[in-house]
């Protein structure tokens, strides 16, 4: 598909059909975040996919989000400081730029695929840890909620409201 295209036609996906995601589809989403680029090829990114009854119960409870209730597979997305690159001219750790690359592929992905996302950055962090003791430690950047659009899913009144060009570019 046209790239431009692709990216047009995504949007932020919060109604659900009770259709489960293929583990084939699953597997193409994590093919498309181990594909992304990272500073210096440090990769220092976690994805933990979310899919038992009892992880997606545990999960679901750490957002205020009721349309999440359905779906069948969550992702999470952590970036890890220890070992990312630094940049030596301000000190600055890139390791949430990687793991928000990563995180931008698998929700691109997730559009390519036929099926339906929106990035969940709002969620309890501590709660988050607390329920995955593994999640501790990293930079948590993204939950994925993934399943196929509704019938009736639709974009909100946000996604057309998108600064013009000449608002967030200048040509030097
Ligand atoms: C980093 C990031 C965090 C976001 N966090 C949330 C969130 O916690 N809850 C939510 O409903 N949408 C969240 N969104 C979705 C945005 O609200 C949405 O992308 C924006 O309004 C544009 O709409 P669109 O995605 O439909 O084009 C987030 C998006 C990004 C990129």
């Amino acid at each position: 598909m046209d790239f431009l295209k692709l990216a047009k036609e995504r949007y932020s996906c919060r109604k659900f059909s009770d259709k489960p995601v293929e583990d084939s589809k699953i597997d193409a989403i994590l093919e498309a975040a181990i594909s992304a680029p990272t500073a210096k090829n440090i990769q220092p990114v976690k994805i933990w996919v979310i899919k038992s009854e009892d992880a997606l119960a545990k999960i679901k409870a750490c957002t205020p989000f009721k349309w999440t209730e359905n779906v069948p597979v969550v992702f999470a997305v952590g970036g890890k400081a220890e070992g990312a690159f630094v940049r030596p001219s301000d000190n600055r750790n890139f390791e949430d730029v990687d793991a928000s690359i990563v995180a931008a592929h698998m929700m691109l992905a997730v559009q390519a695929l036929g099926l339906g996302t929106t990035w969940i950055g709002f969620f309890d962090v501590p709660k988050v840890a607390e329920s995955f003791p593994d999640m501790k430690g990293w930079d948590m950047v993204a939950l994925f909620p993934v399943g196929y659009p509704a019938e009736d899913a639709a974009p909100s009144d946000r996604h057309t409201l998108r600064k013009a060009q000449s608002e967030m570019v200048e040509f030097l």
